[in-house]
């Protein structure tokens, strides 16, 4: 059977700030998709929330880029936008850049991830959903989990992965892709996607079956609108077992905590901490980052689940290494590498302040 299981997410309204969802923005995206479940739209859907961001995981028999399964997603947006601007949550509607839907969200706000697959027997599914950081966060964990074999055996002693994963990688400042064949090509590879803020891992594929395995949300928010307007707060569909990663392989990553673009005002860098939903509350500082994973299998279709991955105790050191990151960081206060250099920064007074100061700069 043919599915498609599509993630759209969007920051409608931060409570209190930007740490949390309220729970009347969530029961009315719940409303809006049991009506598409009921209408036959949607096989199957589940509401969360990572933070400030609202998050729709659909499966359905439209295919990706599907007009009816993003004009729903709009609409529903909207409809919490109106929840969310009654209640006067912090920054209502933030991520729907305009006013009309015009048959794709792609490019007008929301984060998307969608892959279409014939279903296994056994369909397992990890949703990774991080607040408070952008796409590129992903980089690290895809390659680990696709690429590295001190993070995935199964590239070593699993016959069925031996050959390896195709990666593609988008230029996002260029908007080109290319993509490479792992392992052979891990040197190059790792040029382009160490710089995660423009290269960015938009999907990974057995090389063998050609199977889809991952796939990211690549949007960049600001680059979208031009202006600073909140941090793409990524998202990412992973199949896991068989002839991918097994689920411990696919989270594997995520317990040795990394330093990601984002934390408070989208300008710093910071420890991306694994934490369950209830715990996806950025509060010091509006951070540290977090990132969550829900857990499905799936049964024509239908979400079974979800399971919250990183509610496992076996996340507990990461999340206290992430905590003395975050320390370390905060050390720095206005200085770099906490802050991010000057292009990077999604806040910035400097066009302002250089000009009052034009004047005062002399040769040297
Ligand atoms: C970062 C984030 C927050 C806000 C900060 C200022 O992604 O969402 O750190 O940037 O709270 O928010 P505004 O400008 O809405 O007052
Ligand atoms: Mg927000
Ligand atoms: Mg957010």
């Amino acid at each position: 059977m043919s599915i498609t299981l599509s993630v759209i997410k969007a920051d409608v309204g931060g409570y209190v700030g930007h740490s949390e969802s309220h729970p009347d923005v969530l029961a009315k995206a719940g409303e809006c998709l049991a009506r598409a479940k009921k209408d036959g739209l949607l096989v199957d859907y589940h509401v969360t929330k990572c933070g400030d961001d609202l998050q729709l995981i659909m499966t359905h028999q439209q295919g990706e880029d599907n007009e009816k399964i993003h004009k729903l997603a709009w609409d529903t947006f909207v409809d919490c936008t109106q929840v969310a601007k009654k209640l006067k949550l912090h920054g209502a509607g933030q991520d729907l850049l305009s006013d009309a839907f015009s048959g794709n969200v792609r490019g007008m706000g929301p984060g998307v991830a969608e892959m279409e697959f014939e279903e296994r027997v056994a369909e397992t599914i990890i949703i990774l959903m991080a607040d408070k950081t952008s796409s590129g966060a992903w980089n690290m964990p895809l390659y680990k989990m696709f690429a590295d074999p001190f993070n995935t055996i199964g590239l070593v002693i699993a016959p069925n992965m031996h050959s390896g994963f195709a990666f593609e990688v988008h230029d996002v400042k260029e908007h080109k892709k290319i993509t490479f064949n792992t392992p052979e090509e891990i040197y190059d590879m790792l040029v382009f996607i160490g710089a995660p803020s423009r290269y960015m891992i938009k999907a990974v594929y057995h090389r063998e079956t050609k199977n889809i395995a991952a796939v990211s949300s690549t949007q960049r928010l600001s680059l979208i609108a031009g202006r600073y307007i909140g941090k793409d707060d990524p998202v990412c569909i992973i199949r896991a077992q068989g002839e991918v990663p097994a689920v411990g392989e696919v989270l594997e990553p995520f317990s040795s905590p990394i330093l990601v673009e984002g934390w408070m005002r989208g300008s710093h860098q910071g420890p991306l901490m694994p934490v369950s939903i209830p715990d996806s509350t950025p509060t010091r500082f509006d951070g540290p980052p977090r990132v969550v994973a829900v857990g499905f299998q799936l049964s024509g279709g239908m979400l079974i689940g979800p399971r919250d991955m990183f509610a496992d105790k076996s996340y507990d050191l990461a999340r206290h290494q992430a905590n003395e990151m975050a320390d370390l960081m905060r050390r720095h206060g206005p200085f770099e590498p906490h802050r991010l250099p000057l292009e990077e920064m999604e806040y910035t007074t400097m066009p302002e302040v250089a000009k009052k100061l034009e004047g005062r700069f002399t040769d040297l």
